[in-house]
């Protein structure tokens, strides 16, 4: 079960399947006790060479661009859930071939574009994201209900009634939450929509379910979500589409130590990897990502306690969150390995310094698989 970091190219993001098949079938289970369908949002998680395993399990992906519907399109062979905060005009016709769900975020879109996507085709689903304005989300940058937000339709605008042609409403509050905090947005959700959920076919309620974390009450969420169905019989399909929790400690990102720097009382080992442009919720969020082997430090002078910093240099790539602990002096050559370093990390590097990007692979019956080398082209193609 466990990975055999001596055999894995490094620096790379390692997935090790058998712990995302744990989370695909908790993910499936709720889907069946509950009867609603779990889709993965690839802002989230779009380790593609996946998607068909993803595939079996889940009931197809959310797609927030046209990229992400025909990544889905292609290789997951289904039709995406797609919501984007705006829709390209040009973009449109692509849009309407990759999806058979179409979100819009207002009704100024939703008028403008929605003759033009009936002009495309006919099998489309349109739904409008609407803004509960509850959330229990702390940092504003992951609040979309926050004061004046510019994610969705607030009940105040729709004036009781929903446009001709919506079927379908999409509300998305949480982030990294439990059942509990979906209970209480959806009491705050049904005081101000409960009248228009009756007028739709489906109801999405977003990403932002860690379903997947230790001591998430997932018989709470079933019991939820039917108790909530049986209030709306109305609703042919009540639809999650979580992203983290698709990923959730499913993975490493396998580094090298290059150099040890100290200066003062500090010893920084640098890495072949970046905060910056590998790890960036590390510095956005922030968090601190354990590393395998490493101890938080207790001020016990026996404990070998290093920073450890990024390769680019940007003076603040490395982890800020605090330093690590070893039992024995570290050294140059040896490995450093991230832990829970599948969801929000691919879906956001970067090629900045030039840096090089990870490799990606997959642990699997005991073997690792290279998928993916990066070189000079991917970063000159993304440049002109
Ligand atoms: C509309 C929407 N759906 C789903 C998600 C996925 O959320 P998470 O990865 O936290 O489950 C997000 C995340 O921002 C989102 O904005």
């Amino acid at each position: 079960m466990k990975v055999d970091f001596t055999k894995v190219t490094s620096p790379s993001f390692v997935l090790h399947e058998e712990l995302l098949r744990i989370n695909l079938d908790i993910l499936n289970l709720v889907q069946k006790e509950a009867g609603v369908k779990i889709i993965c949002a690839l802002k989230g998680f779009a380790f593609w060479d996946v998607f068909p395993l993803i595939g079996s399990y889940l009931s197809g992906a959310a797609a927030s661009s046209l990229n992400e519907a025909r990544l889905i399109y292609e290789k997951m062979g289904v039709k995406a859930h797609t919501y984007c905060p705006v829709f390209i005009e040009e973009e449109i016709k692509d849009i309407v071939n990759y999806s058979s769900h179409i979100t819009f975020n207002s009704l100024s879109q939703y008028k403008r574009l929605r003759e033009q996507v009936h002009d495309y085709g006919h099998d489309i689903s349109f739904g409008l994201r609407v803004n509960p304005e509850y959330s229990e989300v702390k940092a504003d940058i992951y609040n979309p209900a926050q004061p004046d937000s510019r994610l969705g339709v607030t009940a105040g605008q729709l004036n009781n009634t929903l446009p001709p042609g919506i079927e379908g409403l999409l509300f998305h509050v949480l982030c990294e939450n439990d059942s509990y905090a979906l209970e209480r947005t959806l009491l705050e959700t049904e005081k101000s929509f409960s009248h228009l959920i009756r007028q739709v076919k489906w109801l999405n309620m977003g990403g932002g379910h860690l379903i997947t974390r230790d001591g998430y009450d997932v018989k709470h969420l079933i019991n939820l979500l039917k108790v909530f169905k049986g209030r709306y019989p109305n609703l042919n399909q009540v639809i999650l589409e979580p992203g983290g929790a698709i990923g959730w400690q499913t993975g490493y990102l396998a580094a090298t130590i290059t150099d040890i720097i100290e200066n003062k009382q500090v010893k920084t080992a640098m890495l072949d990897v970046s905060f910056a442009a590998h790890m960036p919720d590390c510095l956005e969020m922030p968090y601190k990502p354990k590393i395998i082997g490493a101890f938080e430090p207790s001020g016990n002078k026996k404990e070998h306690v290093y920073r450890m910093g990024g390769n680019s240099c940007l003076a603040g790539d490395y982890m800020g969150m605090g330093d690590y602990a070893f039992e024995i002096p570290l050294k140059t050559g040896e490995r450093i390995v991230f832990e829970d370093m599948m969801h929000y990390t691919m879906v956001k590097t970067t090629f900045f310094n030039g840096v090089k990007h990870p490799s990606i692979g997959i642990w699997k019956n005991g073997k690792f698989r290279l998928l993916r080398e990066f070189g000079y082209e991917d970063y000159k193609n993304k440049l002109s």
